[in-house]
């Protein structure tokens, strides 16, 4: 089911000025990521809260603009590209947000949302058409067309989460980049939702980067994994793969830390025992040496490099195994 890489990300780099306790600091928040989509297939990217999820996500979507890397959709540089060409590539990438409560301006209708990406790019050919293709996607992501006269205050969170779907869609992007689509949501309506995009997805082909912080989650959608430590991927390979034969130590903390249905079977990994190093003070080495079982000498001065390993596309970034 999945082709042509349709999305590559190389060495991204991105960080911030941030300001503590009076003084200057720089925040690494992405520190030389770089992972492929290919079409057609689902990617989840997974990491604990602060590994600089979000900030890929947005550095794709040009929200953040990155300090060092390239972005290449269908092999073409989004990165510092201009006029048509980026605005077509904007269209054809699209983002759902984590937050449904911060994400919709409420001074806005639900329609002028939906179809502010239309507005933009002046998409739409007339009043008619646009109130068309707003009732059409309202009508795909499970709301009535009626939504359309409402405001955000007037909506639940998932009826928040389905619009925030639903302006990601119009017109029809080939990506969508998922950032915890769910976990703001309450549990009661989460699989009603995360159906919704597994359905869309489908139907539309979309590819998708599915970004969590929950490998449980990421093992029912995703083909392929991702796996992020302080910026940096750190293994990525096929789900199955990641889930049954975790390489990285980190990937197996993970792994070892998914609930079991059978609490005998339940192994609490490493990473219920360390603390993620301060982005303040980042390790000189492997930035999970600190927290890592195995970790060597070289370790605690060498980064390792994210590299090819064994079959189904693996990749990881560890000097020891
Ligand atoms: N706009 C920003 N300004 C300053 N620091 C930021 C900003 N956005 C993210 N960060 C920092 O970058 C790191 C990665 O954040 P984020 O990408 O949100 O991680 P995740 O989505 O994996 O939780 C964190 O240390 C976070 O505090
Ligand atoms: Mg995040």
């Amino acid at each position: 089911m999945s082709g042509d890489v349709i999305l590559d990300v190389r060495e991204l780099e991105v960080s911030f000025n941030v300001r503590r306790a009076g003084r200057k600091y720089r925040v690494q928040a992405v520190d030389g990521a770089s992972l492929s989509l290919a079409e057609g297939e689902v990617l989840g990217i997974v990491g604990e809260s602060g590994c600089g999820k979000t900030t890929v996500g947005r550095s794709i979507v040009g929200l953040v603009q990155p300090g060092s890397g390239t972005v290449k959709f269908k092999g073409a540089e989004m990165i510092g590209a201009r006029g048509t060409n980026l605005r077509e590539m904007r269209l054809n990438v699209r983002m759902v947000f984590q937050d449904p409560y911060a994400s919709l301006n409420p001074r806005r209708t639900i329609g002028d949302s939906v179809a502010e990406a239309g507005d933009i790019s002046a998409f739409f050919k007339s009043r008619a058409e646009r109130s068309a293709a707003i009732a059409a996607t309202l009508t795909a992501v499970g709301l009535d067309p009626s939504f359309a006269a409402r405001y955000p205050y007037e909506l639940s969170g998932g009826q928040r989460q389905r619009v925030g779907i639903a302006r990601a869609i119009l017109p029809t992007p080939s990506i969508v980049i998922a950032d915890e689509p769910v976990s703001a949501l309450d549990v009661s309506v989460q699989a009603q939702v995360l159906n919704l995009m597994m359905d869309l997805r489908e139907r539309l082909r979309l590819s998708m980067l599915f970004i969590s912080h929950d490998l449980g989650v990421i093992g029912q959608i995703s083909s392929r994994v991702a796996v992020m430590y302080m910026g940096r991927i750190v293994e990525q390979a096929g789900t199955r793969t990641v889930l049954d034969h975790p390489l990285h130590p980190y990937t197996r903390a993970l792994v070892a830390a998914i609930p079991m249905p059978d609490p005998s079977k339940r192994i609490l990994g490493s990473i219920e025992t360390g603390e993620p190093p301060s982005q303040f003070a980042r390790p000189r080495g492997c930035a999970y040496a600190p927290r890592c079982p195995m970790a060597s000498d070289r370790c605690l001065i060498d980064i390792p490099e994210l590299r090819p390993a064994g079959t189904d596309g693996r990749a990881i970034a560890c000097h020891n195994v």
